[in-house]
């Protein structure tokens, strides 16, 4: 558990720079990712950790690529459907196994109708991947209509380590310092929707300011208009303690 832990969260700086390309799973050809493997392969020499599906890294990516995996194993509705992000388990972990992953992830809708169901396939999970000592990143879904505030992605987050996840994948939020005090587990950001890259920028270090590990962040980054400047903005931040303006410099002067 350590040794996958420590593929994932870097043990040098206690670190991580996770790069979210799962979105398929319920996006189908997400913007940015129509041809994943084109967009990921120059973003990989940057990032620490890559989370996609089991279905994206057989089609996608080379066997012999050298990054740590943390696989999607949930899912079971789309964006289209009437009940976004009721999932359930949609991997075995013998397939992740045999996959030689570093890490799986299931995400929770607290707060939803359907909220039991998804909470007892992430306990699943995490007892199943216990046995083989595999990390679980729990990914604290927010429906449409829920605010993303500190309040709410505390309580999803606390529940989520009190139930047995390894680390916890979260939306940043105002006063986020209180999500990170209230959580016994190392937290992550996602991105979110992609917004200008100074922003995006300021959130990761904000975020890193405040106490998150990393960031496992997806569309800021294939959405960019220079998605290799924007991963080694984004590293810089969370690796070398970067401000938001040494960042953006380093985006600016990537040539696309
Ligand atoms: C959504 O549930 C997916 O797990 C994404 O990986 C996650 O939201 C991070 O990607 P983004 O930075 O695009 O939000």
């Amino acid at each position: 558990m350590k040794n996958r832990l420590s593929r994932i969260i870097k043990p040098k700086d206690g670190r991580t720079v996770m790069l979210a390309v799962d979105h398929g799973y319920f996006m189908g050809p997400t913007t940015g990712l129509e041809k994943l493997d084109e967009i990921v392969k120059p973003l990989i020499p940057y990032a620490d950790t890559l989370m996609l599906t089991r279905g994206a890294l057989r089609n996608y990516i080379d066997p012999t690529t050298d990054i740590p995996i943390v696989l999607r194993v949930s899912g079971g509705t789309s964006i289209i459907g009437k009940e976004l992000l009721h999932e359930g388990i949609v991997a075995s972990i013998e397939d992740a196994i045999r996959l030689n992953v570093s890490g799986i992830a299931f995400s929770i809708l607290v707060g939803a109708d359907f909220e039991r169901d998804t909470i007892l396939g992430l306990t699943q999970c995490i007892d199943e991947a216990e046995r083989y000592g595999i990390p679980v990143l729990a990914v604290t879904a927010v429906g449409k209509d829920m605010a993303k505030d500190a309040r709410y992605l505390s309580l999803a987050s606390r529940m989520a380590a009190e139930l047995g996840a390894h680390m916890v994948k979260t939306y940043f939020c105002k006063d986020f310092e209180k999500v990170i005090e209230t959580c016994p587990v190392p937290i992550v950001i996602a991105g979110g929707k992609k917004q200008p890259e100074k922003d995006a920028l300021q959130m990761a270090y904000d975020a890193l300011q405040a106490g998150a590990v990393g960031v496992d962040m997806g569309r800021n980054i294939f959405q960019s208009s220079n998605p290799v400047g924007m991963i080694k903005a984004v590293r810089a931040i969370v690796h070398e303690s970067a401000t938001p303006k040494e960042a953006l410099e380093i985006f600016n002067s990537t040539k696309q």
